[in-house]
């Protein structure tokens, strides 16, 4: 149902009816109204209030904490499902028959082995590389040796490029994971199932196959299910951005590994660790609380663009600590967490700010349970994203009302003028 809304120009006093569709007003209605020779346009640094595309992927209401993947909620699939059931429900739209599960697994594995030559790249890579460049390069460098993948509008031919984009993720990152180590490659075992062969080639020692704990592996599959998608945060937006211009799976996900990387978004939960290190005891937190509310420093893993609630994957994921703890011992910084957590719900400061633990507030603490260390964490966000990151690749690739990302600026520099010759100029 259309509807209409006046606006009045700030300066001439000029008015003009816009037409609202669908909740929102098309760009290309504002455009319409030349007011004062320049057609108008949404200021919105950050995207904060501007929609880039219409999907039918993943829902979030952030003021109730609601999130749900093709119309099921999280907590549903993280109860039931595997992290490649849900990764075949966000490509496909529905989730799999039993049939169509065994053979999309089947698929995924004879494609998780990395191309030799990759392995000479990898080896190149100074000891002390983080892991998510690492990732980055290596992912971006799949373009070289699958250049298949720029026939992205041949349905086979994309279904192929992200196919071995998700087999072969975990593989890179146990890579970078052993390589931090100095320690040698595992190749990946077929017979296990996708987080349990991960675990395999992260974990396992010559001289002691990795131990496979089904509590632990279920832990990394329902880690792997919270992080699969998030609609257009900002690594996603990179990769639709960086797909506008006609590029590969590979190449927009290498930008998307990027912008993840970054600590206001996946980079979060590495810096929650240290910041519970920094606190070091809980008899400290209130101290740090007074820090955060005199604008000293933010409280890493609270507050979130969109969740104005408490973030529905928090909640799932400090269900799962004790279940990890039991298996792996109780991380101490745990005590401080949940100190910082208590003040956090309760203190004005945040409460009136709306803000709740995210996704990356007990992650880390799971992570670091688990045996990884910090600079790990991101990687183990990007591993499950990439089937959230193919999809809305698909969704961009296929969308016809999709354009190259170009946005507006508003210019704020000098008019025209002179050029001074170098010799003239004081
Ligand atoms: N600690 C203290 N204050 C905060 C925090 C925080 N973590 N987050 C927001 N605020 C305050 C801001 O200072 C601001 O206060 P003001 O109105 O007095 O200026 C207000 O809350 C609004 O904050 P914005 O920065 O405008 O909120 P925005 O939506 O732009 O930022 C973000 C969201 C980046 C996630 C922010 O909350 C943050 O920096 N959190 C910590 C980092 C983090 O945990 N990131 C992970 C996000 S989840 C993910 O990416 C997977």
């Amino acid at each position: 149902m259309a509807d209409t809304l006046l606006i009045r120009h700030p300066a001439s006093g000029a008015e003009t009816e816009l037409t609202i569709t669908d909740a929102s007003i098309r760009a290309a209605e504002l455009r319409r109204f030349n007011i004062g020779g320049e057609p108008l346009a949404t200021f919105d640094p950050g995207f904060t209030n501007t929609a880039a595309c219409h999907s039918a992927i993943t829902y979030i209401d952030g003021d109730a904490g609601v999130l749900e993947y093709r119309g099921y909620p999280i907590a549903t699939l993280a109860e039931h499902s595997t992290y490649l059931e849900v990764a075949y429900l966000l490509l496909n739209g529905e989730l799999p028959t039993a049939t169509e599960l065994t053979a999309w697994e089947d698929r995924i594995t004879t494609h998780r082995r990395v191309p030799e030559e990759l392995k000479t790249v990898l080896a190149g890579f100074p000891a002390s590389a983080h892991p998510m460049t690492i990732l980055m390069s290596s992912v971006a460098a799949f373009f070289s040796f699958y250049p298949d993948a720029r026939n992205f509008d041949d349905p086979a031919s994309r279904s192929r490029a992200i196919a071995r984009l998700i087999a072969k993720m975990p593989t890179l990152a146990a890579y970078a994971f052993r390589k931090g180590r100095g320690e040698a490659y595992v190749a990946p075992e077929d017979d296990l199932g996708y987080c349990a062969n991960f675990l395999h080639m992260l974990f396992a020692q010559p001289d002691r196959p990795y131990e496979e704990h089904q509590h632990l592996v279920r832990a990394m599959e329902v880690l792997f299910i919270l992080h699969a998608d998030h609609e257009q945060n900002c690594s996603t937006n990179a990769v639709r951005s960086v797909a506008s211009s006609g590029n590969d799976l590979f190449t927009c996900c290498s930008a998307g590994i990027g912008a993840l990387h970054g600590p206001l978004h996946g980079g979060a939960n590495e810096a929650v660790l240290k910041m519970l290190r920094e606190i070091g005891s809980v008899d400290r937190v209130g101290e740090f609380i007074e820090g955060v509310k005199a604008g000293r420093t933010r409280m890493m893993g609270f507050g979130h663009r969109v969740y104005k609630n408490y973030d529905p994957r928090a909640k799932i994921i400090k269900s799962s600590v004790e279940d990890v703890f039991e298996i792996t011992g109780v991380n101490p910084l745990l005590k401080i967490a949940l100190e910082l957590e208590r003040y956090g719900l309760d203190d004005e400061y945040f409460v009136s700010r709306r803000l709740y633990p995210n996704v990356d507030f007990y992650s880390g603490l799971i992570y670091e349970a688990l045996g990884f260390p910090p600079e790990m964490f991101t990687v183990l966000f990007a591993v499950p994203r990439a089937s959230g990151w193919a999809a809305q690749y698909q969704e961009f690739i296929t969308d016809p009302e999709q354009k190259i990302a170009r946005p507006k600026q508003i210019y704020t520099g000098h008019s025209t003028r002179d050029y001074v010759p170098i010799g003239a100029r004081g």
